[in-house]
C-alpha cells in the first residue's frame, strides 16, 4: 500500500506548471498596465468566450452566483415571482434566486443524468401562480434536455435561464452548445471548473442585444454613463487579472476537456469490467452495486467537470472512508438537496417530496477526474473503488 500513489480530488498545480510561462507573462502585463477593473482584457475575453460558446454576447462578471442574480435582474424578475429549478444542485442556484427576492420552486431530477426532469419541471410550473423563469442546471458538465426546457419556456411564456456554471463547452443531445437555447446562460470560473480562474469570476451569455446591454449596466450599478443610474444594479464586475488568466487558459480548454473525457472512459471501462452498469439501471435492480455516469451519446458532449458514481446509501460513507485511507480524494456533490436546507425551510418542502434528489444526495460520490491524472493514479482509484464495492456487496450492504 505504501507504494500506491496519492490521488487528490483535484490538483491545480500541474496545470499551472504546464502554462506558467504564458500565465506569468500576461499577469505581469496587467500589473504593468495598472488597469484592473474591466478594460481591454475583459473585452477581449468576452469576444473570445462568445465565440467559444457560439453566442452573440458574453458579459464577464464577479462570479457564477452573481451571474445568476444579474440574469434574473436582466429579464426583469421582481420580488415574489417564482422560478422553477432543481433542488439537487450547488447552493448558488437556489440562493441567487432567493437573493433577488424570488421564490425557488423545486423540481426533481431525472435519476439517470441527475439533471432536472422536464416533465416534473412542467408539473411544478403548472402549479405556479407567478412563474417568472425556468432554470435548468447542466449538472456535472452534461447538458440538460434543452429542447424540452425551451419548449417549456415557450409554453409558459417565460425565459429559460441556464445555470451552466459546470458546463462550459458541453453540448446537448442534438449537438447544440450549452447556452445556445436559453435566454441567458450563466457561468462560473471558480478555480475547480474546467475553465477556472485564479480566484472568483463568472459570465453571462446571451444572443439578445437588449439583455446584453442591460447586463453590462447591471454589473456597474445600473449605469451606462458614469454617475447616472437608470436602475439599481450591483458591483458585479470581472477584474482584468482574472480575464488575462482565463484568456490563456481558454487556449488549452479543449485539450483539458479531452483529458477528462479520456479519464472518464478509463473509469467507465474499469467499472464495467468489474460488473457495474451505467446510471440508466437503478441500484434497486440489483447486480454489481455500482453505477458509473450515463453519457448521452454524440453529438452530445459531456465535459466531466465532475465524475459521479452511485453506490447504495449504506455503503457510500464507508467507501469514502476507505478511499481516504488509500489517500484518494472524493467528495459528495451534494449531500443535502436545497429543499431540505435550513434556510429554505420557509418554503415548506418536506423530506420525501423530491425522492430522486434525496436518493442521489445519499448515494453519489465524485472521484478524481482532473486531466493531469496519471494512468497509475486512475488505475489505483478504479481498483480501490471496484474492490471495496465488490467486497461490500458480498456482505450485503443494504442494496
Ligand atoms: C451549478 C452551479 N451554479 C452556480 C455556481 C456558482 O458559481 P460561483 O462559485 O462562481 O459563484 C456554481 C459553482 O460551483 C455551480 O456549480
Amino acid at each position: 500500500m505504501s507504494d500506491s500513489p496519492v490521488v487528490p480530488l483535484l490538483d491545480l498545480k500541474p496545470q499551472y506548471q504546464a502554462i506558467k510561462a504564458e500565465i506569468d507573462e500576461v499577469v505581469a502585463k496587467v500589473i504593468t498596465s495598472q488597469v484592473f477593473i474591466l478594460g481591454p482584457e475583459i473585452e477581449a475575453l468576452e469576444k473570445e468566450l462568445a465565440e467559444y460558446c457560439g453566442v452573440s454576447h458574453a458579459i464577464g462578471c464577479s462570479n457564477g452566483s452573481d451571474a445568476i442574480v444579474l440574469a434574473l435582474m436582466a429579464v426583469g424578475a421582481t420580488h415574489g415571482e417564482e422560478v422553477v429549478c432543481p433542488s439537487y444542485t450547488f447552493f448558488a442556484t437556489g440562493g441567487a434566486i432567493a437573493r433577488v427576492g424570488l421564490t425557488p420552486v423545486w423540481a426533481d431530477i431525472d435519476p439517470v443524468t441527475y439533471n432536472m426532469c422536464p416533465k416534473l419541471a412542467a408539473d411544478a410550473a403548472a402549479k405556479c401562480r407567478k412563474l417568472r423563469a425556468i432554470m435548468p442546471v447542466h449538472l456535472y458538465g452534461q447538458a440538460a434536455d434543452m429542447d424540452a426546457f425551451a419548449a417549456l419556456g415557450a409554453r409558459f411564456n417565460v425565459p429559460v435561464i441556464e445555470d451552466a456554471a459546470q458546463a462550459i463547452g458541453s453540448r446537448d443531445a442534438h449537438g447544440a452548445p450549452v447556452g445556445a437555447k436559453g435566454a441567458i446562460a450563466t457561468w462560473s470560473f471558480f478555480p475547480s471548473k474546467n475553465l477556472g480562474g485564479f480566484g472568483d469570476g463568472g459570465m453571462c451569455t446571451t444572443d439578445s442585444a437588449a439583455h446584453a446591454d442591460r447586463l453590462k449596466m447591471l454589473r456597474v450599478h445600473g449605469s451606462k454613463i458614469k454617475y447616472q443610474h437608470e436602475f439599481v444594479g450591483m458591483n458585479g464586475r470581472l477584474d482584468a487579472l482574472q480575464a488575462a488568466v482565463l484568456r490563456v487558459k481558454l487556449r488549452h480548454l479543449e485539450s483539458w476537456h479531452a483529458g477528462r473525457q479520456r479519464n472518464a472512459a478509463f473509469y467507465d471501462e474499469a467499472f464495467a469490467k468489474a460488473g457495474a452498469t451505467d446510471s440508466r439501471t437503478a441500484l434497486s435492480a440489483g447486480g454489481f452495486p455500482l453505477r458509473f455516469p450515463y453519457r448521452i451519446p454524440a453529438p452530445a458532449r459531456h465535459i466531466y467537470n465532475q465524475y459521479i458514481i452511485r453506490v447504495p446509501a449504506g455503503m457510500r460513507d464507508d467507501l469514502r472512508a476507505h478511499l481516504t485511507e488509500q489517500k484518494i480524494g472524493s467528495e459528495i456533490y451534494y449531500p443535502i438537496p436545497l429543499h431540505l436546507q435550513q434556510c429554505f425551510e420557509y418554503l415548506g418542502a418536506k423530506k420525501g417530496s423530491l425522492p430522486h434528489s434525496e436518493a442521489a444526495s445519499l448515494e453519489t460520490v465524485a472521484l478524481p477526474i482532473f486531466p493531469e491524472l496519471t494512468q497509475e493514479q486512475l488505475a489505483h482509484v478504479a481498483r480501490q473503488v471496484a474492490h471495496f464495492v465488490g467486497a461490500g456487496s458480498k456482505t450485503a450492504v443494504g442494496v
